[in-house]
C-alpha cells in the first residue's frame, strides 16, 4: 500500500484492480451516503434520547449502554432504509449494480477509554477480513457517522499488506461462527470469550495510518488489508457504518488480492445480495471458496499484483 487516491474518477474495474493492490480510495459525501449517515443519526439519536449518542456512556450504566446498542444495531441491519441508501452509492459511485453484490451494513460504536469495548461494541484488535472467511475479491465500505479524528478512527497497518502474520484463522469457519458466536454478543460486557481470529506473534503496528474523512464521506479498502479499531482516547464514542461487496465478474474470474497469510474455512458469499434485487450469489459460484486460495510466495504475490483486471 502506497497511495490513497481521493475522489478519482476511473472505471469500476480499475478501482478494483487499484483497491487489489493495497490501495486506499477515499470518496467524498454523496447525497445516499449524506442519506445514510442521517438515518443513521436518527436511529442513534431516538435509542439514546434524552442523551447525546457520542457521550451517552458518561451518562448511562454500562449494562443499560450495551442493551441500547443491542436494540438499536440489529435495527439498523436490517431496516429497508439502509440497503436502499447502498444501493444509492453503490450507482452514484460508478459500481455496475447487476454485478456488484452487497451484504448488510453494520452500525459500529466504539466507546472512549474503555467503556465498553467488548460483544456489542467490539474493539477490533488487529486482523484482515479475510481471516473471517471474507473472499480475497471483497471490498470494504466504511463512513463515519458523526466527525472523527485520530484518537477514535479506524487504522491500516500498511505494512502488513505484503507481509504475512503467524494468525489464529485456521481454526475460524464461518458457518461455525454463526451457529455459535453471533447471536450473542450483547452478553460480553467486561470480557469478550469468544474465538476470534488473531495474531499469534507481536506485531509492529506503527507506522499506522488512519483516514480522517467527514461524515458520510467514503473509504474503500481491500478484505485483505490489516486494520483496527485506535484504542479510542478522544473522549467521544465513534459511531460507524460498514459495509462489503463484492463484484461477481471477479468471483468468477477468482480475481482479487494475494492471500499472505489467511487460511480460516466457509465462506461469506452466501451472505451478499445483488445490487438490483437482492438475489442472492449463486450456489454454484460458492464451489472453491470454503477454503482460501493457497498462501502466496513473495515471487507469487508479485505476479499476482502483475495480473491486471483489463
Ligand atoms: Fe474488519
Amino acid at each position: 500500500m502506497n497511495a490513497i487516491y481521493v475522489d478519482i474518477s476511473l472505471s469500476d474495474e480499475k478501482k478494483r484492480e487499484l483497491l487489489f493492490h493495497g490501495q486506499l480510495l477515499v470518496y467524498s459525501p454523496t447525497p445516499s451516503s449524506l442519506k445514510f449517515v442521517e438515518f443513521a443519526r436518527s436511529m442513534a439519536e431516538a435509542a439514546f434520547q434524552p442523551h447525546d449518542p457520542e457521550t451517552a456512556q458518561y451518562e448511562l450504566p454500562v449494562e443499560r449502554y450495551a442493551a441500547i446498542l443491542a436494540e438499536l444495531k440489529p435495527k439498523f441491519i436490517h431496516a429497508p432504509q439502509s440497503k436502499e441508501c447502498i444501493q444509492g452509492m453503490l450507482r452514484e459511485l460508478g459500481c455496475d449494480l447487476e454485478k456488484t453484490y452487497f451484504d448488510v451494513p453494520r452500525m459500529r460504536s466504539s466507546t472512549s477509554d474503555d467503556y465498553l469495548k467488548t460483544g456489542i461494541a467490539y474493539a477490533f484488535h488487529p486482523h484482515r477480513d479475510t481471516w473471517y472467511s471474507a473472499p480475497m475479491c471483497q471490498i470494504n465500505w466504511w463512513l463515519p457517522i458523526y466527525p472523527v479524528v485520530p484518537e477514535n478512527a479506524m487504522a491500516f497497518h500498511p505494512r502488513y499488506w505484503c507481509q504475512g502474520v503467524r494468525n489464529g484463522s485456521a481454526e475460524y469457519n464461518y458457518a461455525e461462527w454463526n451457529r455459535t458466536s453471533r447471536q450473542n454478543a450483547a452478553q460480553f460486557i467486561k470480557e469478550d470469550t469468544r474465538k476470534q481470529p488473531k495474531p499469534e506473534e507481536p506485531m509492529e503496528l506503527d507506522p499506522q495510518m488512519c483516514v480522517i474523512a467527514p461524515p458520510g464521506g467514503v473509504l474503500l479498502f481491500s478484505a485483505a488489508q490489516m486494520h483496527s479499531s485506535v484504542p479510542n482516547t478522544s473522549g467521544r464514542t465513534r459511531f460507524s457504518i460498514d459495509f462489503r461487496t463484492i463484484n461477481i465478474d471477479d468471483v468468477i474470474a477468482r480475481r482479487g488480492a494475494p492471500n499472505v497469510d489467511s487460511e480460516c474455512t466457509g465462506t461469506t458469499m452466501g451472505d451478499y445480495l445483488r445490487g438490483t434485487d437482492l438475489a442472492h450469489v449463486p450456489k454454484e459460484l460458492f464451489s472453491g471458496y470454503e477454503v482460501q486460495p493457497p498462501l502466496a510466495t513473495p515471487k507469487e504475490f508479485e505476479a499476482l499484483l502483475a495480473r491486471s483486471l483489463g
